[in-house]
């Protein structure tokens, strides 16, 4: 519309009122420290620290990974480069769940988004299924996720 209007400046979303100048600055600069994560070593230096029913980020090169291993001591890996805007994600042991520090998106054990702002899963990695070298050969096969039997 090609009228002005009283209340535009105050809804204007490029507005930023100088009480909020702090806060601003901060949360960009918490932002930008979750990025961090990128260069630092995984949480682990192999996939056999990972005890049953644990997740660790690992670094694998120059990549992040997601790495769970189930009861069972099968390993499940994923990309732990959030989908949404490329933070690093974290095992929350207490959830079993991979969480994202930047927004709060979450992720359940086996990479599928579970809350947002995320809405894609966490991107598969070339399948890694190694036993845990404690858990016995004659285990039964690992049941797959729910998700993966549609
Ligand atoms: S980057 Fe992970 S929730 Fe935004």
């Amino acid at each position: 519309m090609d009228r002005d209007n009283p209340w535009a400046k105050l809804y204007s979303p490029n507005r930023k009122p100088l009480r909020a100048i702090k806060d601003f600055a901060l949360e960009n600069v918490n932002a930008v420290a979750q990025y961090s994560a990128y260069v630092t070593h995984g949480e682990v230096d192999s996939m056999e620290a990972i005890a049953p029913g644990s997740g660790a980020v690992i670094r694998r090169g120059i990549k992040k990974i997601a790495a769970f291993r189930d009861e069972t001591g099968v390993v499940h890996t994923h990309s732990a480069i959030c989908p949404h805007l490329g933070g690093v994600v974290c095992w929350n042991q207490t959830e079993r769940t991979w969480d994202c520090p930047c927004h709060g998106s979450r992720f359940d054990a086996y990479g599928h988004v579970i809350d947002g702002p995320a809405n894609a899963d966490l991107a598969p990695t070339e399948h890694e299924d190694t036993p845990h070298p404690h858990v016995p050969e004659h285990l039964p096969p690992t049941p797959t996720h729910p998700k993966n039997n549609l």
